[in-house]
């Protein structure tokens, strides 16, 4: 039996797979631990149970190795970029993610941010409220058509493709960019053409250095100005001013927005930028798919712990 740091509080049924091991954490009131607090249990512990807001850097993989024990880093996302990968190899920790389980609940989110944001769905919404709808206009609230729009995908992998399905059902034609040729019909290789070409483009890259402002100013410009951008993928994507200035300056039609680069701190120019739908980091937040992903995680320590190589180690 192994102690396992679990650093926030699960859903409920997604720690069974840990019964029988020692369990450190999480903190009564749920909130993270600090850096420093993460260091300090990293040397008392075989495996860390991880979500993404965890920086388990070099420190706390150092911590971990003279310890003597820390053997895996199970990290509730699929996402892993808070992870220092490289660091963790050379301490000879395993990482592991949640792959295959969200990409369907995260499709859904990214859906729901395409036609929200192309409808002005929040705008009108946020009217009502407010009291400021005043009865109805054949003018008011004009915003883009989803069916029939062509829908440029960037990142192709298993989240992309779930959207490409829903958009089938909406009759859109669908492109999409991958760092390698799909061999799928809707391949470009060229990320700037897929940008010029699409009404409504959707991100679904990872995050971490080779994705960092993929979507930069320039790339930005490059969008059709009735254009709509999605990002259910990472933050550190997008370069968040940008997309904030080419809202404020009318360049881009609207954008659908569930991951920002500083979490929780969104860009003040984004918060008050016209027809933004804005959503606190909630793509894979369903009841069923979050219980999925912390289980999924917490096989695999038990299976590190165990001698074992779970499927769902991470790439090096
Ligand atoms: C992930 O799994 O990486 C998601 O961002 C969590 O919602």
């Amino acid at each position: 039996m192994g102690r396992v740091l679990v650093t926030r509080r699960l859903p409920d049924g997604g720690l069974d797979p840990l019964a029988g091991h020692e369990l450190i954490g999480p903190n009564a009131d749920d909130s993270p631990f600090s850096h420093h607090e993460l260091v300090a249990h990293a040397g008392e512990v075989d495996a860390i149970v991880s979500v993404l807001t965890d920086k388990i850097d070099a420190d706390v993989l150092a911590a971990g190795a003279a310890g003597g024990r820390l053997r895996v880093v199970a990290n509730v996302a699929v996402g892993y970029d808070n992870i220092d990968v490289r660091v963790a190899r050379e301490r000879g920790v395993v990482v592991c993610n949640t792959p295959g389980v969200l990409d369907e609940t995260t499709a859904d989110l990214a859906f729901t941010l395409i036609l929200a944001a192309s409808r002005l769905a929040h705008e009108a919404e946020a009217d009502l409220r407010g009291d400021r709808w005043k009865g109805w206009g054949i003018t008011q609230y004009l915003g883009r058509d989803v069916h029939g729009a062509t829908l440029g995908i960037v990142g192709y992998g298993r989240i992309g493709r779930a959207v490409a399905r829903r958009a089938a059902g909406f009759d859109m034609r669908v492109l999409h960019h991958a760092r390698g040729n799909t061999g799928d019909t809707g391949y470009l290789a060229d990320l700037d053409e897929l940008l010029a070409t699409s009404d409504i483009v959707s991100l679904h890259v990872p995050g971490g250095e080779t994705t960092h402002h993929l979507i930069d100013a320039r790339r930005l410009a490059l969008m059709k100005p009735t254009g709509v951008l999605v990002n259910t993928a990472r933050g550190s994507v997008v370069d968040e001013a940008a997309l904030a200035g080419a809202l404020h300056e009318g360049r881009l039609f609207a954008a659908g927005v569930d991951v920002f680069e500083r979490e929780p701190a969104v860009h003040p120019r984004l918060l008050d930028a016209p027809r933004a739908v804005l959503l606190p980091h909630i793509g894979s937040a369903s009841h069923a798919t979050r219980t999925r992903m912390a289980a999924l995680a917490a096989s695999a320590v038990v299976t590190v712990l165990n001698g074992g190589m779970p499927p769902n180690v991470v790439p090096s």
